[in-house]
């Protein structure tokens, strides 16, 4: 499961996260973990367009959060991978820069989760895609994955 921020305006329209330009680009790291996007479930923070694309703010992130939790328990995924601080952020309710959570295994509900730079800030700072491309080598790692989309073992 990929945690997001919220939807951008191609999301608003389409109805579905991740499908604007910073999604192209998740697409393609989905592909190179070896899955597919059909095979993962993915999910924003907030649940609305904040205006103007501005970060949502904290009232905004409490009002959905029970709505992503819910999410989560449903899905039970495997691994969780919050992509960008506003996700790891609320979902691991801490204040900690992306530069201290990004990278560490943590826990939510019990479950495995891997903060990791958001897809927009990696097409801002293409020189931050090879320490997203170790966090998501761990988590390929967890979930028994090799990057032609074989199980191992
Ligand atoms: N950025 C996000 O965080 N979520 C989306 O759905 C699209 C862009």
């Amino acid at each position: 499961m990929f945690i997001g921020e919220g939807p951008g305006a191609d999301e608003d329209r389409v109805g579905e996260p991740f499908v604007g330009r910073a999604g192209q680009l998740l697409g393609r790291m989905i592909a190179a973990m070896g899955l597919s996007r059909e095979g993962v479930y993915i999910a924003n923070v907030v649940k609305c367009r904040p205006p103007g694309n501005r970060t949502p703010e904290a009232g905004e992130v409490e009002a959905c959060l029970p709505f992503l939790r819910e999410q989560v328990l449903a899905v039970q995924p495997e691994v969780i991978v919050t992509l960008g601080r506003t996700a790891a952020q609320a979902v691991l309710g801490t204040g900690s820069p992306m530069s201290a959570l990004r990278g560490v295994w943590q826990e939510f509900e019990g479950m495995a989760l891997m903060p990791t730079w958001h897809p927009a800030y990696l097409l801002r700072e293409p020189s931050a895609k090879k320490s997203a491309w170790q966090d998501l080598q761990a988590v390929m790692e967890r979930l028994g994955l090799s990057a032609t989309g074989e199980r191992e073992g």
